[in-house]
């Protein structure tokens, strides 16, 4: 296959249950042009070069290619509000910085580990509710609902509206896929749903202020950010689209991905039912090996040279990490599941300015879940090889996992 057309194979919907032969292909050269104009970036040291390099922008302003739904201009929508502003993933220093610090300010450990208790409630009812069932939709029936109860109880978001919300925030998640297969009107849609997200948290933010609780957006509000000219409302309810998508719909894929992986290394699903404090290490490999955000798009703000390949100013640039974790010149037998491997530095949440703020979260939710499907489950086994994928390339992962079980302990 001509190189210059193996990215527009990884976004087809028929290569998502297996993109990584392409990746492989794509790493014969560290950076690839694409047919398109676009540089794909697959190999590891190059990754984390340009993830790094100052001169690469996450500002999709700079790449009107690249626009994604939670980055796009909501002005020309029916809906009558004030223009939102792109998230700060979509930005560079320093309004990044400004705005990620407001939220660092109150995503602390200590609300983090409050979590926890409900968390492992809710798991439990999750799974109770399963006692009779012999086969499971790991997705629907688990990890889509978990992730989602736990962002609502962060933002003091209701759990009622969830319906509202998730297809609006579905379409947004797929928009992260670069725009070159979209009509216009997926544009359309993807608008209307970014603009009618932003009301529903322009509501959501106007209750927090009239009756503050102990969530994230009401501790936002009270830090006082606003009054101080810190931060404007838009921006805020920017941020909050931001974090009840990005907190739910990369979650589900972490834990249906990693059933799938220990489902089809037996031996590990059962090694981890018998140490559950081997959790972190098995989240951490299914980072690498699975990884929920298999890529990430930028621009270059200057001509780059990289890997002999000079990448010009003002180009899209994908930056391709489930294909820098199967790279052989960083991790040894890349395409084995080992949980007990090395200094393994992937980047499954990112890394540089825009390393996920959500990690310690997204592990916690992991682990925890993990550990209560392989010691609850009994005989779990897939229902079929092959489960159906979501339509994301970029947030990659089954639409469907259906497991036969003799019982739910
Ligand atoms: C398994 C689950 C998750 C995965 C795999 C994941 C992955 C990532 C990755 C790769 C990035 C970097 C994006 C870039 O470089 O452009 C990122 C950024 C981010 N994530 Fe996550 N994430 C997860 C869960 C969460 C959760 C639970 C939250 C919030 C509650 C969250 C909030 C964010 C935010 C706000 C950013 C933007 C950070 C910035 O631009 O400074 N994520 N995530």
């Amino acid at each position: 296959m001509n190189s210059g057309s193996l990215f527009a194979e990884v976004l087809k919907q028929e290569n998502r249950h297996n993109p990584y032969p392409l990746y492989a292909q794509l790493r014969k050269t560290p950076v690839s042009r694409q047919d398109d104009g676009t540089y794909v970036v697959s190999t590891y040291a190059a990754v984390r070069s340009l993830l790094y390099d100052p001169r690469v922008s996450s500002d999709e302003q700079n790449n009107l290619r690249f626009k994604s739904g939670l980055g796009i201009s909501t002005s020309d929508t029916p809906l009558r509000q004030p223009e939102i502003p792109p998230a700060f993933i979509f930005l560079d220093p320093p309004d990044h910085d400004r705005l990620r610090a407001i939220v660092m300010n109150q995503f602390t450990p200590q609300r983090i580990q409050a979590i926890r208790p409900p968390l492992e409630e809710l798991v439990k009812d999750l799974l109770d509710k399963c006692r009779e069932c012999q086969q499971i939709d790991i997705v629907d029936q688990f990890a889509y609902p978990l992730p989602v109860t736990v962002i609502c109880k962060l933002l003091g978001v209701p759990l009622e509206d969830e319906q509202y919300f998730q297809e609006r925030s579905t379409i947004l998640a797929n928009s992260l896929d670069p725009e070159q297969h979209y009509s216009q009107e997926d544009v359309c849609r993807v608008k209307q749903a970014r603009a009618q997200l932003g009301e529903y948290m322009h509501k959501q933010l106007d209750n927090c202020r009239q009756h503050p609780g102990n969530d994230l957006l009401s501790a936002m509000i009270a830090n006082g950010d606003l009054e101080a000219g810190r931060i404007n409302e838009q921006e805020m309810i920017a941020i909050s689209m931001l974090l009840l998508v990005a907190g739910h719909e990369t979650t589900v894929n972490l834990i249906t991905n990693g059933m799938l992986t220990l489902l089809r290394y037996p031996q590990h699903l059962d090694r981890l039912r018998q140490n559950p404090e081997l959790a972190p290490k098995y989240v951490q490999e299914l980072l690498r090996f699975e990884p929920p955000v298999q890529f990430r798009t930028r621009t270059t703000l200057a001509d780059i040279e990289i890997g002999g390949t000079i990448i010009p100013q003002g180009v899209p640039l994908v930056l391709l990490f489930a294909s820098a974790h199967r790279d052989p010149t960083q991790f040894e037998a890349p395409d084995q599941f080992n949980p007990d491997r090395h200094n393994n530095q992937h980047f499954g949440f990112g890394g540089s300015l825009h390393l996920c703020v959500g990690a310690p979260l997204a592990r916690m939710e992991a682990e925890v879940a993990l550990t209560a499907l392989v010691q609850r489950l009994q005989s779990p086994r897939l229902a079929e090889n092959m489960p159906e994928y979501r339509q994301g390339a970029s947030l990659r992962g089954p639409r469907h996992l259906y497991v036969k079980v003799e019982g739910v302990a």
